[in-house]
Formats: structure tokens, sequence, C-alpha cells
């Protein structure tokens, strides 16, 4: 939808910056930071390498350089996810934006590069796009190249932890038929069952009822592919995985030396999911912030789950959180599922 009319975008952004009061065009992206203190990445890090099992949470890989490195794992063969989900969309692309019809706002979560919203963008003519993404750099960029491409796009991106509670920016002046969430990558899979119904429940809330969810959910299946995805030949995933270590050095004076951690990835099947781990090769001690931590050999952090489902396991998992399942879309290999699901 095109207007050469300028019209208002209003928003009260949660976080702490103030709302910039002008008028948003087409083409012209506004952004909102919404991150508040308590995804604070010392106190997470503090707290992780404090507890028996140490844990650092994911959504810390996302720095400038570890987007980067996560855009080249996509593009890894191993790495079936992101190339499956994409020729599920292309496919299915007409019939999905049929089933969303026109005016919608598409808000993203975990937006990333944006590429496979790009298709959705070009067919769906969203008349709002609003991107949720942790990673600033990622955001930016994304969003800047998008406005570019689709100079007729109303862009709200906004700066958010969407793994807690979401309070967004209302956005009026363009005139919404239906919310739809994209949530694409199967993001989900990286909360525990648990986490994720809370999530989902926190995404009904965006959507409002009758609004929609579109979802990627990587599905179960051997071992063998499942393990490859995450553990490459050329060793991508597990510069990614130690650039978390690298980013506590850099921001958090840390002295990790990352020669003494390697990447580890296996599938637990009872859990249905791939675990990442960086383990430390050596009886080590480090310091963050001043504070030591030490490790026996062998010992593990825990860096990342990735949960994997069946398409009836997924859809019981949608309902606890409020969602009803419309359709699912699969490859004829059976590797990734997308479902489109209504809020009730
Ligand atoms: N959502 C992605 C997934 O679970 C994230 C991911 C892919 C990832 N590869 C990774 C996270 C490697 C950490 C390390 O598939």
């Amino acid at each position: 939808m095109s207007s050469t009319h300028p019209q208002r975008i209003t928003g009260e952004p949660a976080g702490p910056a103030a709302p910039p009061s002008r008028f948003a065009l087409p083409g012209i992206v506004r952004f909102y930071d919404c991150l508040t203190e308590a995804s604070s990445f010392l106190d997470d890090v503090l707290r992780g390498l404090s507890a028996p099992q140490k844990v650092l949470p994911p959504k810390h890989f996302y720095d400038a350089q570890g987007s980067q490195l996560f855009e080249e794992i996509c593009e890894l063969p191993e790495y079936y996810p992101t190339r499956t989900e994409m020729a599920i969309m292309r496919e299915h692309l007409p019939e999905i934006v049929q089933m969303l019809g026109p005016d919608m706002e598409l808000i993203e979560l975990g937006s990333g590069a944006s590429v496979k919203t790009r298709l959705l963008i070009e067919q769906g003519r969203p008349a709002l796009y609003v991107p949720i993404e942790i990673a600033d750099s990622a955001l930016r960029g994304a969003s800047a190249k998008l406005a570019e491409r689709f100079p007729w796009l109303h862009i709200c991106a906004v700066r958010a932890d969407f793994s807690r509670p979401l309070r967004m920016p209302s956005f009026t002046g363009v005139p919404v038929k239906l919310k739809v969430v994209y949530f694409p990558g199967s993001t989900i899979g990286n909360f525990t069952p648990e986490d994720a119904v809370a999530l989902l429940h926190n995404v009904r809330g965006l959507a409002g009822t009758g609004g929609r969810l579109l979802i990627g959910v990587d599905l179960k299946k051997d071992r063998r592919t499942l393990e490859s995805a995450y553990d490459d030949a050329a060793g991508v995933t597990a510069r990614f995985n130690l650039n978390l270590l690298a980013r506590i050095n850099r921001e958090l004076g840390g002295d990790f030396q990352l020669k003494r951690f390697r990447h580890k990835a296996f599938y637990d099947e009872r859990l249905g999911r791939v675990e990442m781990h960086l383990e430390s090769v050596y009886s080590q001690f480090v310091h963050v912030a001043g504070q030591r931590f030490d490790f026996k050999p062998g010992e593990t952090i825990h860096t990342e789950n990735s949960c994997k489902y069946t398409v009836p396991e997924f859809q019981a998992l949608a309902r606890r959180a409020g969602f009803e399942p419309q359709q699912v879309w699969t490859d004829a290999r059976n590797l990734f599922s997308v479902h489109l699901m209504i809020a009730v």
C-alpha cells in the first residue's frame, strides 16, 4: 500500500529512549530501543558461570561478529534448515499470502538479516513491518536494505529481547487489518518447551485475538543429519560458538583463551534436542569482570538448545499457548515445517 501523504505513526517505546515525534514516511525507518537493563550481558555471564552446570543464554551470541557468523551458518551445506524453510515458503507463498489477506501488520521476531521476510513482504505487501531483534547491527542493516528495496513500506524497527515479556510501542496511523507474527528459523526451538509455551503466550498477546502466527519449526530426524548441521566440517559453527567467549573478552574484560575450549554439539534423543556446549580442554581458570571461574577438564558451558518437534508435538505445544493450527507445510523430505496458526 503506497501513499503520497505522510502518515503519522506514533509509538511509546517501553525502554528508556524517548519516542522521536516526527512524521514517518514509507521508506523511512523508525527505530525504537526497547532493550531494558534486565537483559544485561554482564549479569547473565556472572550468573551463568557461577551455576553448577555453567550456562550462557544464546541471545548473547548475536553481536556484530556473531550475527555475521550466523549468516554464514545459514549458507553451510550441512545446515539444511534455512534453505529448506526458504523452499517451503517459496513453494507455498501464494497460498500463505492469500490466507493472510491484505493490509497486515507484519511483526517479525529475531529478524536478523530479514532474508526470508523479503518474499513475504514482496508478495504479501504488508501495511507495516515491525522487525524485533536484539542485535543492533543486524536490525539497522536489514531495515535500511528493506527500506531501499521496498520504498512503499512503513518500517518500525524495535530493538528488544523477545525472550522476556515484551512491552511494545503502539503504532497508529497505518491502517492495519490483521496482525501477523512471523517467527522463522526454528528460533522457537532455542527455548525449552516450557519457555516456548510462555513465549508463544506473549506472542499471542502481540497478535491479539484473531491474529496469526506464521512460524518455522525444525522437525525430528536422524542423529547424523542433526549433529552435522550443528557441527559443520568447515568449523563455522565452532567459531560462532567460541565467539561468545571472544565477546566476553572484548566487552567484559574476560581472559578466556579460545584455544583452550572446544565446540561440542550432540543430539539428545530423549529430550529431542541438539545441545551445544563449549568444553574446557584443560583444568584452568578464567576471569570476568574481576571474578574467577574454575574449569575442570571436560567441564562444559551449555550455550544452546535446539529443540526438535514432530508436527503434532508442536501443534499441541502451540495450543497450550492459545493458538489453533490452521495449516502446516513441510518439504518432501520432512526436514522442516512452517505452521500458520490463529490466536484464539
Ligand atoms: N535457531 C537456530 C537453530 O536452532 C540457531 C542456530 C543454528 C544456532 N545453528 C546454531 C545457534 C549454532 C547456535 C549455534 O537451528
